[in-house]
This record gives C-alpha cells, sequence and structure tokens, in this order.
C-alpha cells in the first residue's frame, strides 16, 4: 500500500532519547528511511567525561519537539499520515527514556495512532535492514558494541534476536571512553583512540585480548583498561600518569585499539562458526570504527558483512522506526501506560500491552 507521495506502509515515526542523543525518524515499510534527524549531547558532556543523566535529560526536553518538526519537513509528511508512534522503552536512562516516551503518548493519544515501545538492542540488531534492498541471509549475526553493551546476537527472523554472548564487565566503548581519559585523550573516546591511533603502530604494546577461555563466547574489557592504567603508572600504581609524547601516545592508542578489535573480531569469528551464520551485521557506535570494519572484512571475507551507515550505527530512531514497523505486522500494540525499565528484559515481561491485529 502507498501513500501520496509513494512511501511504503507503515510509516513509522521512531523516537530515541535512551541516552545522549535525541533523534526522530520516519521510516516506510520498515526499509526505507524518509527523515532521520539526530542531535548529538557530546558537547554538552564534554566537561564531565562522561554522560550526565540529568542535563541529558533536560536537553532531551529542550530538542525533540523541533526534531520531530523538522523530521515531518524532511520526509514531506504531516503527522496524519504517519501510521504508527515507535518509541525506545528500553534499557536506557529512566529520565531519558520517560522524555521519549511522554512525547509518543502523546502524540499517541492526540493523533489517535497506535503505540508500539521498542527494545534499543534489538533495534540496533535490526538497522542491518535500513535501507537494505535486497533479502537478508538467515540466520544473521550480529554484533552491537556500545558504550552501555557488548552483546553478540542471532537472528532466524527479522525482529526477533536471541543474545549468544556479551561482555561480563564492561562495554567495549566504555574501554575505549577509559582509555582515552587515560591517555588525555578527551571524550568520546572511541572517536579520539581512532584518530590517535592512526598515526601509531598497534603491535607496540601487547595487550592482552579479552577472550574468556569457558567454552562461551563471553568477553571482557575491564582488564584490558586496568593493563592500560597499570602500564601508565606503573605496577603499584607508584607514578602519576606520566607525560606522553605525540608518538607514545598514538603507539598506545593503537595498541589498546587493537586488542578490543581483535577480541570482537575473534568472537565474532567462532560465533559465526558455531552458529551457521550467513551474514553479519555490526551495530553501536563502536561499529563506526574502521579498524574494525577493515579487520573483520580481512577475518571474514566469505560471509556477506553488513556494515550500516554511519548514522544508523551510533544511536539512531530511523532503527526504532524499522523495528516498529516489524513488531507493528506482527499485531504489536502498547497501551498508554508503557513502561521504561533501565534494563532490557524478557519480551513483553512488565509492558503493558494488547497483541493482536488492531490498530
Ligand atoms: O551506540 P552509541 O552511540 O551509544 C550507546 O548506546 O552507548 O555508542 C557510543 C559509544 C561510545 O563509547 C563511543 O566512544 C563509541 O561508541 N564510539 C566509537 C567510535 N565512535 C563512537 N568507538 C570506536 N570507534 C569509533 N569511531
Ligand atoms: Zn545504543
Amino acid at each position: 500500500m502507498t501513500i501520496s507521495h509513494g512511501a511504503c506502509r507503515p510509516l513509522v515515526l521512531g523516537i530515541e532519547t535512551s541516552c545522549d542523543e535525541t533523534a526522530v525518524a520516519i521510516v516506510a515499510g520498515g526499509r526505507d528511511v524518509l527523515a532521520n534527524t539526530i542531535h548529538s549531547q557530546t558537547e554538552l558532556h564534554r566537561p564531565w567525561n562522561g554522560v550526565v543523566p540529568e542535563i541529558a535529560g533536560r536537553s532531551h526536553l529542550d530538542r525533540i519537539v523541533p526534531l520531530m518538526t523538522r523530521s515531518l519537513a524532511d520526509a514531506s509528511v504531516r503527522l496524519e499520515d504517519i501510521d504508527v508512534i515507535a518509541v525506545t522503552n528500553r534499557p536506557g536512562l529512566v529520565g531519558c527514556l520517560l522524555v521519549g516516551t511522554s512525547v509518543a503518548k502523546t502524540l499517541a493519544l492526540l493523533a489517535s495512532k497506535p503505540l508500539i515501545g521498542i527494545d534499543h538492542l534489538q533495534a540496533h540488531v535490526d538497522a542491518a535492514y535500513l535501507d537494505r534492498e535486497r533479502p537478508m541471509p538467515l540466520p544473521l549475526l550480529a554484533l552491537v558494541a556500545s558504550g552501555g553493551h557488548t552483546s553478540l546476537y542471532v537472528s532466524h527472523e527479522r525482529g526477533v534476536a536471541t543474545c549468544i554472548a556479551r561482555s561480563r564487565d564492561d562495554a567495549a566503548g566504555e574501554a575505549l571512553d577509559k582509555a582515552a581519559s587515560m591517555l588525555g585523550l578527551g571524550y568520546p573516546g572511541g572517536p579520539a583512540i581512532e584518530r590517535a591511533a592512526a598515526t601509531g603502530d598497534p603491535t607496540a604494546i601487547e595487550f592482552k585480548r579479552g577472550l574468556l577461555r569457558d567454552g562461551s563466547l563471553d568477553m571482557s574489557f575491564s582488564g584490558l583498561k586496568t593493563a592500560l592504567l597499570y602500564h601508565l603508572r606503573g605496577p603499584g600504581l607508584e607514578r602519576p600518569f606520566p607525560e606522553l609524547s605525540d608518538d607514545e601516545r598514538a603507539d598506545l592508542a593503537a595498541s589498546f585499539q587493537e586488542a578490543i578489535v581483535d577480541t570482537l573480531v575473534s568472537r565474532v569469528r567462532d560465533a559465526r562458526l558455531r552458529h551457521a551464520a550467513e551474514a553479519i551485521s555490526i551495530g553501536g557506535g563502536v561499529a563506526r570504527n574502521r579498524r574494525l570494519r577493515e579487520k573483520l572484512a580481512q577475518a571474514l571475507g566469505d560471509v556477506e558483512l553488513i556494515f550500516p551507515e554511519l548514522d544508523y550505527c551510533s544511536d539512531n530512531a530511523a532503527m526504532i522506526a524499522g523495528l516498529g514497523a516489524v513488531e507493528f505486522a506482527r499485531g504489536t500494540r502498547d497501551t498508554l501506560d508503557l513502561e521504561v525499565t533501565a534494563r532490557t528484559i524478557a519480551k513483553g515481561a512488565g509492558r503493558k500491552r494488547t497483541t493482536g491485529n488492531q490498530a
């Protein structure tokens, strides 16, 4: 079914406010991104070297309505044309999630639209389908690596991704952020490490890879961060953080990045064999990293690799709207007392929702 300007149905307006990006997008038919507006709060949080929840929530409040207006204009659609409102309701910072869900509920109520709450991590997996013209080879193996999570998922059907491995401690992005802070490279750490690493030697310092040897595919990144700390400050942490030359800093950044990338690539390679994956996708902010993309391509040349465009990797609302279309087709509907949760939860648990094919 199409509407006047030719877009496929359903036309989903997606809202994302789980952390430090305010985002609104409009996606047609679960695939065609008609608008994808994002406001990053990086500058607001930079002085604190991390996300301050109160500041994040306030900024979402300031930005969300203008972004919505812009998305509708970019897509040349009116609110009346929208079929579904999809919003991240888990996992994330509760005060931030409340801003997005409150706006989504208000829109759903005033414009009489169905409302669907979306799991942010499942949406990172679903980003592989955005703008995709060919059918997805299944099973799909998806690596989601961000500031808060590092997990591997297997999906035999769009919209249903099962977690098969995760970091037992820090997320990969969190380790990069902390390493950048120790190296005086600023915030956010991932891009800063990548920039510094460009002129460094990735073999200069041999950091241990974070691979657990217990038969699982789980990972660990906190030891790596501690290894960098001891490398800089000595075995008894007796030294203050040393002054580093640009070359030393570049070598440390390159070696640290290499250890993170090698750990992720190794786990993806093992998981691919164990789960007979036909395609592999990456998502989350760390998936923007060029060294990761390069090494995955080297290690897994014989399987379809899906590297979504950069704006679909870090937090965005196009992935929320895309997954919203899948849930809509399945008959998922939430009610106006949709709750938010800081953690990801078993599908459907703790949520006010009805299912069935009602609009
Ligand atoms: O998915 P995301 O935008 O937000 C979360 O849900 O956390 O991911 C943010 C994380 C941060 O830790 C940031 O340092 C990292 O992604 N990141 C990168 C790059 N760009 C962002 N890590 C490595 N290389 C990058 N180019
Ligand atoms: Zn995310």
